[in-house]
């Protein structure tokens, strides 16, 4: 046996799922000073605090690759719908909407609206945001991209039209400022309102300076129905001519007319993935939620109201039924809630499942945290997929599952140093048991914890514990280092 070494937190008796898709082992995991020191027979040793991890499994803390919590890690930082899942590493700033950069007098139009309030405190610099974050650091770690959207609406004064020459090459400087601060990449969301005249030629010449920090291209691309492969297509091609990654977010095909063409958009991103880099992230729900639209195919389906700021109290309702109560059509109705939050019934549970099977699919749950009345994916994404659909369903092993929401997101994201279990990393970790971990929110009461998760650590401090948030925020700024991008280049 090695020398008897001290720990600041010795798991011991667990079985370790490390991240990288290799199948599990018996191990103790022993963290020092934030990071993981010690992984194997760790008896003898002593430590300051112990987590007896017997017949439960420990693996890294997951990464969820989409979400809207720019706003959330500084305003709820104790970040409990994510943290309770087992998730210590949040993406920011999807679907073409960042917290920044925002002027005082920037409108904030939907669905910008969904992540700041008009009370918000504004960053004019994308420094100015991270500089806030890392001085009241939330209790997950960050990376950000700034949206394309946001920039629109900096730089613009009418959004229902292409941007100028000049409008362009403010938007670029912008770009330019965020990355240099540390935003890992720029997105969009065409297809809202903000962004939806925007050509795929504004899109190319905006995310021009990706390519030299090799920044990411993340889209909630155009159409996501009867459009999907050009999107698809139209995605591809931003990627290629700026010469960076690109994520297809949320991958999915809606409408019922669409139903079943996962069968041909995954082979079709599985073919781009041949000649470029292209990655795609999904959340493990049939339904959909937004801002309120009004568009004929939103509506077509069941849609459940989240929140609406001209009529509260129809939170939690059906649009049906309020459309019944009030006597009108329901695109007027839905009109009359504007603006407001929704979920929509979509999708197909068989392109769910396809998609989330693909190889290359993360996880990610795109919960958007506004609200009493949130999609169950806000609390519930990530054991959702490890007990429903790995354990239950058998869609794919542990392992894989693990591996979708950790080693597979940071591969993609350009996330150093943590994310799989290995000596050295940060200290993210998650002890679970296989056996018992469920997601318990559900469309009716969306605000619970999971069942099954025993403990989840964030940089070596124990921020979750059988049920409690221990207060710890040690939650770091994920940035992308441009000198360090550029030698790897
Ligand atoms: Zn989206
Ligand atoms: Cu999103």
């Amino acid at each position: 046996m090695n020398t008897p070494q001290h720990y600041d937190l010795l798991i011991h008796g667990g079985t370790v799922i490390d991240g990288t898709r290799a199948p599990r082992f018996a191990a103790d995991v022993g963290i020092r000073d934030g990071r993981i020191a010690a992984i194997g027979d760790l008896r003898g040793h002593s430590a300051t605090e112990r987590i007896d991890a017997s017949g439960r499994i420990v693996a890294p803390g997951f990464i969820d690759s989409h979400t809207h919590d720019d706003q959330a890690v500084l305003s709820q930082s104790d970040m409990r719908f994510k943290i309770s899942q087992g998730v210590t590493t949040v993406i920011a700033g999807n679907c073409g909407i960042s917290v920044a950069p925002l002027r005082p007098d920037t409108p904030l139009p939907m669905p910008l609206g969904l992540l700041v309030s008009a009370t918000d405190p504004r960053f004019g610099t994308f420094a100015d945001y991270l500089s806030a974050l890392r001085q009241s650091p939330s209790s997950v770690n960050v990376a950000a991209m700034v949206g394309h959207s946001t920039l629109r609406a900096v730089t613009m004064k009418e959004l229902d039209r292409a941007a100028t020459p000049d409008e362009i090459a403010a938007m670029q400087e912008l770009v330019e400022e965020a990355m240099q601060a540390g935003a890992i990449g720029l997105s969009t969301g065409t297809f809202y309102p903000p962004a939806v005249k925007a050509s795929t030629e504004e899109i190319i010449a905006v995310g021009r300076p990706l390519a030299a920090h090799q920044g990411l291209y993340a889209t909630h691309m155009r159409d996501e129905a009867a459009h999907v492969m050009e999107s698809l297509e139209e995605t591809f091609q931003i990627g290629r001519e700026i010469g960076v990654a690109v994520v297809v977010s949320h991958h999915k095909v809606q409408n019922r007319a669409n139903f079943g063409r996962s069968r041909e958009t995954l082979p079709f991103i599985g073919e781009a993935m041949q000649h470029q880099r292209v990655a795609l992230d999904c959340y493990p729900y049939a339904a959909g939620s937004t801002m309120i639209r009004t568009d004929r195919g939103m509506l077509d389906g069941r849609v459940r109201i989240t929140f609406s700021t001209p009529h509260p109290e129809c939170a939690g309702r059906d649009l049906d039924d309020i459309a019944a109560e009030w006597g009108v059509a329901k695109d007027e109705a839905a009109r009359r809630l504007q603006p407001g939050g929704a979920i929509y019934f979509l999708m197909d549970e068989n392109d769910v499942q396809r998609i989330l099977a693909f190889d290359e699919t993360m996880i990610g749950s795109d919960g958007i945290p506004t609200g009493e009345s949130p999609h169950p994916r806000l609390w519930g994404t990530f054991p959702r997929v490890l007990g429903h659909y790995s354990r239950d369903i058998g869609l794919f092993s542990l392992e894989t599952a693990v591996w979708k929401m950790t080693g597979l997101t940071a591969r993609n994201y350009g996330l150093q140093g943590r994310s799989t279990l290995k000596v050295g990393h940060h200290a993210d970790v998650v002890v679970f048991d296989a056996a018992t971990i469920r997601d318990t929110a559900t469309y009716e009461t969306p605000i619970q914890a999971a069942a099954g998760i025993d403990a989840v650590i964030v940089n070596g401090a124990v921020t979750w514990r059988n049920g409690a948030h221990s207060g710890a925020h040690k939650g770091q700024v994920i940035t992308r280092t441009p000198s360090a991008a550029k030698e790897a280049t």
